[in-house]
C-alpha cells in the first residue's frame, strides 16, 4: 500500500453547506465543492434544521458529481468514501451518510465516518506539510469551542471547552443584536476594523474547576445590556464599537486560555481550526503570541476553516492507513464525541 495513491471522496452536510472534496493522499486537494445554503438561512437569522435538511436532498448529488468532475476522476477509481457523521444536525447528517453508503456498496469501497470537528483539525495538514502531532489546536465554530491536545493522528485529549455559547454562536447573536444579520462572525470582524476595541470594556469571564474552559453567554448577555441602557438613555450605539470590543473580549480569552495551555503542555506547536479561525484578528493575536514563546503557528486558509469536505477527505486518510472501517449499518450521530468511534 505504501507506494499507491489514495484517493478519498469526502461527503460533509453536518450543518447548512452541502460539500463533496476529492483528497490525494491526505494532503492534495483536487476539488472542493461547497454549496453553501447561507442565504436561504438569512430571513431567519440563523439555521433552520427542515430547511436545511431538504436543501442537502436536492443538492447532494450534484455536488458529488461536481467534485468527481473537477477532480478529473471516475468513482471507479476512488479507493475510499469518507462523510461526516456527526456532531450536527440529524436530518442534515443523514443525507451526506445515506448518500456516502450508498456509494461505498455501488463501489464496494471501504466506508469511513468521521468526525466533524476532526475534520477542521485536519484541516491544517492541507497547507501546512511541516505540521505533524503533537500539537495543539484551539477549534472555535458556530458549534464549538474546544482546546485539543493532538496526541496522534486520530487520538484526542479535549483540556477546555465551552460551557455554554460557541465563540461563532456569541458572534452570530451579538452580530443579529446590533444589526449586522447573519452570519455574525465575517460581519463584525469586517466592521471591527472601523472601530474602537477599547472603547466599552465587556466582562472576560473565568469559569471554575478547568481553567481551560470558555464561557460566553456573560459577554453576550453584557453586550444587550449595553445596547439597551444606551437605547434607554436615547444615546447612539456604535455597531463598529460594540463589535471592536466585543471582538476583543472574546479574543483576549481565547487567546490568553490557549497559550497558557501551550506554556503548560510544553507544545512547540499549535493550530487553530474552525470558521472562527478565519478571524483576522485573532489569527495576528495568536501569531504574536506564540512569536513570543518562540512556538510555531498554524492556520487553514480561509476556506478550509468554515465547513467543508476536504478537511473530511483529509481526516480519513489516516483512518483508511489504519485499516479503520465502518460497515453499512454507519448511521448519524448528532452528539458524538471527539475520539469516540461508533
Ligand atoms: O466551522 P463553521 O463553518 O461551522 C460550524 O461547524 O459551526 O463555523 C461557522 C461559524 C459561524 O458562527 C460564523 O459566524 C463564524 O464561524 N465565522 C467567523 C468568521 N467567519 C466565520 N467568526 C469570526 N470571524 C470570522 N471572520
Ligand atoms: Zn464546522
Amino acid at each position: 500500500m505504501e507506494n499507491k495513491d489514495i484517493y478519498i471522496l469526502a461527503i460533509e452536510s453536518s450543518c447548512d453547506e452541502t460539500a463533496a472534496a476529492v483528497v490525494k493522499n491526505g494532503k492534495e486537494v483536487l476539488s472542493n465543492v461547497i454549496s453553501s445554503q447561507i442565504e436561504l438561512h438569512t430571513i431567519y437569522g440563523g439555521v433552520v434544521p427542515e430547511i436545511a435538511s431538504r436543501k442537502h436532498i436536492e443538492k447532494i448529488n450534484q455536488v458529488i458529481e461536481q467534485a468527481m468532475e473537477e477532480a478529473g476522476m471516475r468513482l471507479e477509481e476512488l479507493d475510499g468514501i469518507a462523510v461526516t457523521y456527526g456532531p450536527g444536525l440529524v436530518g442534515a447528517l443523514l443525507v451526506g451518510v445515506s448518500a456516502a453508503k450508498a456509494l461505498a456498496f455501488a463501489l464496494n469501497k471501504p466506508l469511513i465516518g468521521v468526525h466533524h470537528i476532526e475534520g477542521h483539525i485536519s484541516a491544517n495538514y492541507i497547507e501546512n506539510g511541516e505540521l505533524k502531532p503533537p500539537f495543539l489546536c484551539l477549534v472555535v465554530s458556530g458549534g464549538h469551542s474546544h482546546l485539543v491536545k493532538v496526541n496522534d493522528y486520530g487520538e484526542y485529549e479535549i483540556i477546555g471547552r465551552t460551557r455554554d455559547d460557541a465563540a461563532g454562536e456569541a458572534f452570530d447573536k451579538v452580530a443579529r443584536a446590533i444589526g449586522l444579520g447573519y452570519p455574525g462572525g465575517p460581519k463584525i470582524d469586517k466592521i471591527s476594523r472601523e472601530g474602537n476595541p477599547e472603547a466599552i470594556h465587556f466582562p472576560r469571564a473565568k469559569v471554575g474547576e478547568s481553567e481551560y474552559d470558555f464561557s460566553f453567554s456573560g459577554l453576550k448577555s453584557s453586550v444587550l445590556n449595553y445596547i439597551n441602557s444606551c437605547q434607554m438613555k436615547q444615546e447612539p450605539v456604535c455597531q463598529a464599537d460594540i463589535a471592536a470590543s466585543f471582538q476583543k473580549a472574546v479574543i483576549d480569552v481565547l487567546t490568553e486560555h490557549s497559550l497558557q495551555a501551550v506554556r503548560e503542555f510544553k507544545m512547540s506547536q499549535f493550530a487553530i481550526a474552525g470558521g472562527v479561525a478565519s478571524n483576522a484578528h485573532l489569527r495576528e493575536t495568536l501569531r504574536e503570541g506564540c512569536k513570543k514563546l518562540g512556538v510555531e503557528f498554524y492556520h487553514p486558509s480561509p476556506v478550509y476553516c468554515t465547513d467543508n469536505a476536504a478537511m473530511i477527505g483529509v481526516a480519513a486518510y489516516y483512518e483508511y492507513c489504519k485499516g479503520n472501517f465502518h460497515g453499512y449499518d454507519l448511521n448519524a450521530v448528532p452528539n458524538l464525541k471527539l475520539g469516540e468511534r461508533i
